[in-house]
C-alpha cells in the first residue's frame, strides 16, 4: 500500500512526533512519500487563475504541485498534519491547499479522490485543533473524499514532547495506536465508500457545469466534467 504525508511544518516537533506513532505499524509494509512544508512547495497561490480557468501546467510553482498531486492520486491513504497557527491550520498548509483549488468539486476534482482514505492529525497548546482540523478536511472532502478521519489534541501543560507529563504521552500515544490499528485494518484493494455528501456535491456541480456548458461548450470545467462522461451517466464512484 502506498501512503502519502503533508506535513503542516519542517519542525521535527510535537506534530513530527504524533505522525510518526501513527505510521509506526504501517512502516514495514508500507510505501511511504512524505512531503514537508513549505520545503515542498515554498510559493503562494497568487491568484492568477490560470490553474482554474485554463491548465493546472500554468501554475507558477507546477514543478512543485505536479509532484504532490501525482503522490496524492497514487496513494491509498492520505495523512495530513498541523499544529494550530493562531487557531488554524499552519500558512505552509494553508498554501498547499490554496493550490489545489482546481481540484474542488465545482472545477476538476480527480475521480481516484472519491474512493480514498486519509487521516488528519493536528495538535495545539489549549485551543484550536478542531478548527486547524477543519481547514485541512474542507478541503479534502471538496476534493470528494469522504473517509476522512481526524485525531486532535490539547497539549495543555508544554509544547516541548519531551516535557509532556508522561501520562498525557501515554493517552495522546494510545489513541494514535488504535487510530492506526484501525486504518491498518483495511481492505485498500477496495475503495472507500463514497458517501451522501459527496454524492450531493457532485450532483449540485454536475448541474451546474451543465448548464454553463450550454451558454459555453468550450468552459474548461465544463468540458472536463464532459469528458469524464460526468455530465451522461459515468460517477467518478464505484
Ligand atoms: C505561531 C504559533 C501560533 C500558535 N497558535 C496556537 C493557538 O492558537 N492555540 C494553541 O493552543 N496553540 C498554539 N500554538 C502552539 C502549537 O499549536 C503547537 O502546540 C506547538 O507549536 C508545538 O507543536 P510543534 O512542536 O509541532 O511545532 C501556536 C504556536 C505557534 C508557533
Amino acid at each position: 500500500m502506498k501512503i502519502t504525508v503533508i506535513n503542516g511544518t519542517e519542525k521535527h516537533g510535537v506534530t513530527y512526533t504524533l505522525k510518526e506513532i501513527f505510521l509506526e505499524p504501517f512502516k514495514d509494509s508500507a510505501e511511504i512519500t512524505e512531503f514537508y512544508l513549505p520545503k515542498d512547495l515554498p510559493g503562494f497561490c497568487c491568484g492568477c487563475i490560470q490553474c482554474i480557468g485554463k491548465d493546472k501546467s500554468l501554475c507558477k510553482d507546477f514543478q512543485y504541485t505536479q509532484k504532490i498531486e501525482k503522490a496524492l492520486l497514487e496513494a491509498d491513504l492520505l495523512v495530513f498534519t498541523s499544529p494550530a497557527y493562531v487557531m488554524h491550520a499552519t500558512g505552509a498548509m494553508k498554501a498547499m491547499l490554496d493550490h489545489y483549488g482546481y481540484m474542488w468539486m465545482p472545477h476538476r476534482p480527480a475521480k481516484e479522490m472519491f474512493g480514498k482514505r486519509a487521516m488528519i492529525i493536528t495538535q495545539c497548546l489549549g485551543a484550536g485543533e478542531k478548527s486547524t482540523a477543519k481547514d485541512i478536511k474542507d478541503s479534502l472532502s471538496w476534493w470528494g473524499i469522504t473517509y476522512i478521519r481526524t485525531a486532535g489534541f490539547k497539549l495543555m501543560s508544554e509544547v516541548r514532547w519531551d516535557k509532556i507529563p508522561q501520562k498525557k504521552k501515554d493517552a495522546i500515544t494510545s489513541s494514535l495506536q488504535k487510530a492506526a490499528a484501525r486504518f491498518k485494518a483495511i481492505d485498500y484493494s477496495k475503495p472507500a465508500r463514497t458517501g451522501i455528501s459527496a454524492k450531493a456535491k457532485f450532483y449540485m456541480v454536475r448541474m451546474l457545469q451543465t448548464g454553463l456548458g450550454k451558454d459555453n461548450p468550450e468552459y474548461t470545467d465544463f468540458k472536463y466534467w464532459k469528458g469524464n462522461g460526468w455530465t451522461g451517466k459515468v460517477r467518478p464512484w464505484k
